[in-house]
């Protein structure tokens, strides 16, 4: 139970704040060359660099060869594609240099290991100083993103507690499955008002909204309602805002700071921020404001996650603000576009589909509602969503600043502050380390029953996968903070959807590409058809 004066803040649940744990991967397959080293002795490593080559000597293309792949090629939004491309050109280690960005590109599971493995203690994604110039301009507390080493631990640490860890996760699952049954309700009403009364004729819109009131419930364990068939304004607010700020966002970096005044980017990235954050700031203090009514009426408040982060005192009021905006921004289009994928391949891949259903049917009859204990009885279902992340990795290309070590990778040495772009998606869809990588085989996740399996042991090769060519959620203590609650929203979702529908093609229906817009989404509307089970 937890009241909000602030006594009862300070006597009630005062978590204690637990450092976030790496995931335990298996140690990286490294050649001699390439061996892993996570606490470098940065002196021995500087007295290297001097017979070890240096970002110069790197291959990379020019400018103007990066314009043409860029804007005459057309992998402006594919660049998850230019990966492959220029892996095959230059190698596995390339630099790219275009506008402010000058990069060390890595694309093997091995190199990728070996950037994390010298992350440091306080690992630093990226170049986001225009989201800090955007809280800088209003006044605003730093989160998650553009807190610096410690601060970033610091506010990390809070989080990671009831998002994380694997006890505490299922606790939310009685509210996911509510939503769940919205998304199932939406579908029929969609379905129903469609023309040959079956067609939802974009999958991914839906499951934006699915993924923001999912997030919201376990948030501020309240319903928003975006499943409705009035869907409320701001939840629309927040998800148009989603896509324009990631779709301008490197824009805005790329262009210099005097062409603010002039090009449309900084301000269409500012009215966005303006309102994820107006948006996430109206919805939290309303649900303050309940909870307070709740606590003078000596009604118990508990379970929430806002609740939580509040209770804990261990982050300001604005620092609350600016998380909560950032973890529902981090829910809206990663598991969305996730399922949407899964749906698109089982809607093509009738053997998938009756198996997934089979497996859901089997632990699950009479259309019973998963609960966590029963996903994990589902290990197809796993497996699809894997081979999904694998195909369609949200996040296709992931970075690294290095700003604790000096890195070596090989016969190179890099200072500290190097940017690396470390090629998930080329890494993932390497035929070296996945056979037939473009295909959609969720089998290759079963061991004993990959595809020309012999009495149970999988074709030479089939799994054996380096661990880092398939980390969709990250690795390590910058991993992905929603990652378990995204699975779980994720497992929740399929199998229910499996219950209920066979899913299948509009007659027709073209071949969907994906494109990069910061994360990777589907470039045209996934339509389906959803046909009720008997
Ligand atoms: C399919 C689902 C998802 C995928 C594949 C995914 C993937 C990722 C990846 C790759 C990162 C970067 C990790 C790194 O740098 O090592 C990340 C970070 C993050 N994700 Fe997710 N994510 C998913 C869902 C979610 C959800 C549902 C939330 C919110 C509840 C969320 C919140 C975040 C946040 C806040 C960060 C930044 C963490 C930090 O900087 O400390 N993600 N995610």
């Amino acid at each position: 139970m937890m009241g909000f004066s602030a006594a009862a803040r300070r006597a009630l649940l005062r978590l204690s704040v637990l450092c976030a744990r790496p995931r335990t991967l298996p140690a990286a397959r490294a050649g001699p060359e390439l061996r892993p080293r996570r606490n470098l002795n940065v002196q021995a490593t500087s007295s290297k660099a001097g017979k070890l080559k240096s970002i110069d000597d790197l291959p990379g293309p020019s400018l103007s060869t990066t314009l043409y792949w860029l804007f005459v090629k057309g992998y402006a939004d594919k660049s998850h594609l230019l990966q492959g491309v220029q892996r095959r050109l230059y190698g596995p280690i390339w630099r790219s240099r275009f506008g402010p960005f000058d990069i060390v590109n890595v694309a093997t599971p091995e190199l990728i290991a070996l950037v994390i493995q010298q992350e440091g203690r306080y690992p630093r994604r990226a170049d986001l100083s225009h989201w800090q110039e955007y809280l800088d301009l209003r006044g605003l507390a730093y989160g998650l993103h553009v807190s610096p080493g410690p601060e970033w631990y610091r506010i990390r640490s809070a989080l990671n507690p009831k998002m994380l860890k694997l006890q505490e996760v299922p606790a939310y699952a009685p509210i996911i499955n509510q939503v769940v049954g919205d998304l199932l309700h939406r579908v029929e009403f969609l379905r129903s008002r469609s023309q040959d009364q079956a067609t939802v004729s974009d999958m991914a819109a839906e499951l934006y909204k699915f993924g923001f009131e999912a997030v919201s419930s376990i948030l501020f364990e309240t319903r928003l309602g975006c499943l409705q068939e009035e869907i409320p304004r701001d939840t629309l607010r927040f998800i148009a805002a989603v896509n324009t700020m990631l779709t301008v966002s490197d824009t805005v970096l790329l262009f210099p700071h005097w062409s603010r005044g002039v090009l449309p980017f900084w301000k269409r990235f500012v009215q966005a921020w303006d309102d994820l954050y107006g948006v996430a700031q109206t919805l939290i203090d309303r649900r303050i404001a309940e909870m307070d009514a709740q606590v003078s009426c000596g009604e118990p408040v508990e379970g929430m996650y806002l609740a939580y982060l509040l209770s804990s005192n261990t982050l300001s009021r604005t620092e609350v603000n600016i998380t909560v905006t950032e973890l529902l921004l981090g829910g809206v289009d990663t598991t969305s576009n996730t399922l949407s994928w899964a749906l698109y391949h089982l809607a093509r891949d009738r053997r998938a589909q009756d198996r997934l259903s089979t497996e859901v049917n089997s632990v699950c009859p009479d259309r019973r509602e998963p609960t966590t204990d029963d996903l994990s009885r589902m290990p197809y279902l796993k497996a699809v969503i894997k081979e999904t992340l694998r195909l369609y990795p949200v996040v296709p290309g992931n970075g690294r600043v290095s700003s604790e070590n000096e890195v070596v990778l090989g016969n190179y040495w890099f200072p500290k502050g190097t940017q690396f772009h470390l090629c998930h998606y080329s890494a993932c869809h390497d035929e070296a380390e996945f056979v037939d990588a473009e295909l959609f085989v969720p089998e290759r996740w079963l061991r004993s029953e990959a595809p020309g399996s012999v009495c149970g042991r999988a074709a030479p090769n089939f799994y054996q996968h380096h661990p880092y060519s398939f980390i969709p959620f990250g690795v390590g203590v910058r991993a992905c903070v929603g990652r378990r609650v995204a699975e779980m929203e994720m497992y929740l979702a399929l199998s229910r959807l499996m219950q209920h529908y066979e899913v299948q093609p509009e007659p027709g229906a073209p071949v969907v590409e994906p494109k990069t817009r910061t994360l990777l989404i589907p470039a045209k509307p996934i339509a389906l058809r959803f046909l009720p089970r008997a």
